[in-house]
């Protein structure tokens, strides 16, 4: 086998990690969760997500990546033993998975990009994006935003990955404040800042187990856990640099750009006095195409805009493609170059009835697609990883943890033990709700069936017990 890449440089690594993170989740997905989810209340639970769960499951993924060295399969396989690749092998199959649908979307935004310049959808917002979203036009568009991605990802994590996002993270960050200081000029706004900033705490105690998945869910895609995109991305890393400040750098980038893409799409919305509520996946393209149909400049903004979003579904679709290129290629004798473009026309051919928005009891692909590994993979995987790295190996993951950092033992100790609990209770719930949530959508339960928090609160007594009696027998870790 060749010899492995790694990246250049510490910032290199950072700034894919970032592309991998700010992508289609932050600037597409989130205004619709956040607006099904009760506004602003919403923020708060993410942000909590993020930091109590998010950040401690993506350190996780750090150590086993940078210890192994490996693709997720092969690196959780020697990290906890065989039967752990399991865990790696979700991760694969769902980086195949979510990338064909991600990209069908990401054909949309390469679109509403010629669109805005020619100013395609300005007579009829809404029909525009009916006619494009779906079928042959649709399909030619996802093969375009994958061939997109396989010449990345087909030039190698330094020359291709590396370098792509070292331009494509910057330009996103810049082109986002430019268009974030112009919407806040708009007349009308203080309603989008409202509505986005202020939040009803009542609501979010209402409908908390329903918000609480969502939001796990949430900050579990928009950091890219829960399928070892982060450890592929941290067994690239050669050195021996602190993983608590890289990680901390990479939560704290990517809850800024999410909260910069909310200060440009609520202010343009309130601006025009389109809904927020207009939920459903077309939710951003139509509402902010009506909006850049009327207002000056559209045509400028509306090329800003959708730039930005291509440039965050590209630099994140990269690193989708990457966890399952980099365990092929690691488990065949072929090159990056071919295995990139054959696994590409693979995840291609997922993404057709996407394409085609073929529907299963009258939900669309695209929000199967969607809520499956929203629900089950991405939670379930996540929990694998921390099992694994928590329960399995405590002493070897503080040790790896601290390699390069100056952390505290005690503030490896925390994380360890947040990962056990907090990260390990809170995914289960998840998974367990997610699960419900999957049935009642196919129409195996009716919505009725098990009322949500009972099963919260018994599930959470069985982990609980489970962890009190896995904490008695497990080895005292020393840092
Ligand atoms: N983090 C990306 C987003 O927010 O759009 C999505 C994603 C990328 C999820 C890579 C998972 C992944 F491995």
């Amino acid at each position: 086998m060749t010899e492995r890449e790694t990246w250049s440089s510490r910032a290199g690594f950072i700034l894919a990690a970032v592309g991998s993170a700010v992508g289609l989740g932050n600037v597409w997905q989130f205004p619709f969760q956040a607006a099904n989810n009760g506004g602003a209340a919403f923020l708060v639970v993410y942000i909590a997500a993020v930091l109590l769960i998010g950040f401690p499951a993506l350190l996780a993924e750090f150590v086993v990546g940078r210890n192994t060295e490996s693709n997720p399969v092969d690196a959780l396989r020697e990290y906890a033993g065989e039967s752990w690749a399991v865990v790696g092998g979700l991760g694969v199959f769902v980086g195949f998975w979510i990338l064909s649908f991600y990209s069908v979307v990401g054909g949309w935004v390469l679109r509403y990009v010629g669109g805005s310049l020619t100013g395609a959808y300005f007579g009829d917002p809404s029909g525009y994006f009916a006619s494009i979203a779906v079928g042959v036009d649709a399909l030619a568009l996802h093969f375009a935003f994958m061939a997109l991605v396989v010449g990345i990802v087909a030039l190698g994590v330094e020359d291709g990955i590396e370098l792509g996002t070292k331009v494509m993270v910057p330009a996103i960050v810049v082109l986002l404040v430019a268009l974030a200081a112009w919407a806040s000029t708009l007349p009308g706004v203080a309603d989008g800042y409202a509505y986005y900033l202020s939040p009803d705490l009542d609501t979010l105690a209402a409908n908390l187990p329903s918000v609480l998945p969502n939001a796990v869910g949430q900050a579990f895609f928009t950091l890219s856990l829960g399928m070892g995109a982060m450890v592929t991305y941290a067994s690239y890393l050669g050195g021996d640099d602190s993983l608590p400040a890289d990680g901390a750098s990479i939560v704290v980038l990517n809850t800024l750009v999410g909260v910069l893409a909310g200060l440009v799409v609520f202010p343009v919305l309130a601006a025009e006095g389109i809904g927020f509520d207009t939920a459903g996946m077309g939710a951003v393209f139509e509402s902010m195409a009506a909006a850049f149909a009327t207002l000056p400049a559209g045509n400028v903004l509306g090329v800003g805009f959708f730039v930005v979003l291509l440039l965050a579904a590209l630099s994140s679709a990269i690193s989708l493609l990457e966890v399952v290129v980099s365990y092929v290629v690691e488990n065949t004798t072929r090159d990056r170059k071919p295995v990139a473009a054959i696994v590409g026309a693979g995840i291609f051919l997922l993404g057709v009835p996407t394409a085609f928005d073929l529907s299963l009891n009258g939900v669309g692909a695209l929000a199967w697609y969607n809520l499956l590994a929203y629900n089950l993979f991405l939670p379930a995987g996540g929990l694998g990883i921390a099992l694994a790295v928590g329960w399995t190996q405590g002493g070897r993951s503080t040790r790896e943890l601290a390699r390069g950092s100056n952390a505290s033992e005690t503030l490896g100790l925390a994380w360890l033990w947040t990962l056990r609990t907090v990260v390990v209770l809170a995914l289960t719930v998840t998974l367990v709700l997610g699960v419900k949530t999957v049935l009642v959508t196919a129409g195996v339960l009716a919505s009725s069936a098990l009322s949500s928090m009972p099963l919260v609160v018994a599930l959470a007594a069985v982990v609980a017990a489970v962890l009190v009696g896995g904490a008695r027998s497990v080895d005292r870790p020393t840092a």
